[in-house]
């Protein structure tokens, strides 16, 4: 009869062949070892391939190295027999624990898996696809717990986040000049707390293997810390989160521009911004819309609509996103607006996505329109048009 760590290795092989394997941990050092005090390893795929990626804990840090199965195997066979004494290993069905005492003695539990909520992120060969690969930024980020679940209060967010990279890897694959371009440059302005880049960095790095640079723009000096620290502990070359003002920051060469809930006119910033330097793509979500709401004058038959906070609301975000999309179009840019996530999960869910082609654009017809709305709502200028003709 296999002996009880014979026992735990047969399951770890069986649930990672059968896409079931969700994270296994080492823990409780041998007598007289110095080591990491907890070894967790988890799947993720890299480059398009499926492996381990250890994540050994010490006091001030983590160090992440990611094997192949077979060569993971080996070291988690070596870890245990030198090095730790407790094997904790989830799998979607069950949870094993094998505990091996100082007098060679061994100990093996089974019971059934609490975890329902997160498979693993093996993408390669789910049915659905997952769009996160390497979910170790989620846990940095608060999305996911240490044990890999979405947080009970993040579940939205984690859908938004999947969601958007699927937008995106729509959006490239239909840019023919961005079929070859190597490294992706890529330009957040806005970024935030920088979910959205992560998952761009990882969903380009690990999962399509393709080269990218991305720049998260930021006000906010402690969320840039932050960025970078992340980026940098997770070895995430090529993501970088730096100091700026949108409107005042110089775009390098960038052929994807995203301006996602930047403020008001930081909206338009970002997207002239995008314009002039000629990306490929412009993909934005308005956030407020106080410009043209301050402009809207409206004659008599429109008063109605205008006294109503709300209704003046929803007017001046119509009006706002129309005039930006048809500005884009006069700049050579195909447009799409659409809302990107249901309305249940965020109201901020409106998109604008710019296209550019080089076919020739009926710059003289765009205007007409953009005039005609303006007159119909009394707006002298969109803050937008102000930055193009200036
Ligand atoms: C609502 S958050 C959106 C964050 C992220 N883009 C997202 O959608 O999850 C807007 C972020 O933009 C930053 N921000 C606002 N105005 C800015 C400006 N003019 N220049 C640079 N960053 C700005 C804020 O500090 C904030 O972190």
């Amino acid at each position: 009869m296999a002996d009880q760590p014979e026992k735990l290795y047969a399951v770890l092989r069986e649930s990672w062949s059968d896409d079931q394997f969700i994270r296994l941990t080492l823990s409780k050092l041998r007598k007289g070892r110095e080591a990491a005090t907890r070894v967790t390893i988890r799947p993720v795929t890299i480059g398009g391939k499926a492996q381990l990626s250890f994540v050994s804990q010490f006091p001030t840090k983590d160090i992440t190295k990611n094997y192949p199965f077979a060569e993971a195997e080996k070291r988690i066979v070596g870890l245990l027999k030198d090095t730790y004494l407790i094997a904790n290993l989830f799998t979607t069905e069950k949870q094993i624990i094998l505990e091996l005492r100082r007098n060679g003695k061994a100990t093996l539990r089974t019971q059934a898996s609490k975890i329902t909520d997160d498979l693993p992120a093996r993408s390669h060969d789910r049915k659905k696809k997952d769009w996160i690969a390497d979910k170790r930024f989620l846990v940095e980020l608060g999305i996911l717990n240490s044990s890999g679940n979405v947080k009970k209060d993040k579940g939205d967010k984690y859908r938004q986040i999947k969601k958007f990279v699927e937008i995106v890897d729509g959006l490239v694959r239909q840019q023919p000049a961005l079929k070859d371009r190597k490294p992706l440059r890529i330009v957040d302005m806005g970024a935030g707390k920088g979910y959205l880049t992560f998952a761009l960095y990882d969903y380009f790095t690990h999962t399509l293997d393709r080269p990218v640079e991305i720049t998260g723009v930021e006000l906010r000096e402690a969320l840039i810390k932050k960025g970078n620290d992340i980026a940098r502990s997770l070895g995430y070359k090529g993501l970088n989160y730096e100091s700026g003002f949108i409107q005042e920051y110089k775009l390098p060469e960038t052929d994807i521009l995203l301006a996602l809930h930047a403020c008001d006119t930081a909206t338009d910033d970002a997207i002239y911004k995008g314009i002039n330097a000629k990306a490929e793509l412009i993909i934005c979500a308005p956030c407020c819309h106080k410009q043209i709401r301050r402009a809207i004058t409206g004659s008599e038959d429109l008063q109605p609509i205008l006294q109503h906070g709300i209704l003046l609301e929803r007017q001046a975000e119509i009006i706002t996103d129309t005039i930006r999309a048809l500005l884009l179009e006069t700049q050579g840019y195909k447009t799409k607006v659409f809302e990107f996530i249901s309305t249940e999960h965020t109201g901020k869910n409106l998109m604008i996505v710019g296209q550019r082609h080089d076919r020739p654009v009926a710059t003289e017809k765009l205007l007409e329109q953009i005039a005609a709305i303006k007159k119909r709502f009394g707006i002298e200028r969109h803050y937008l048009e102000g930055l193009l003709e200036s």
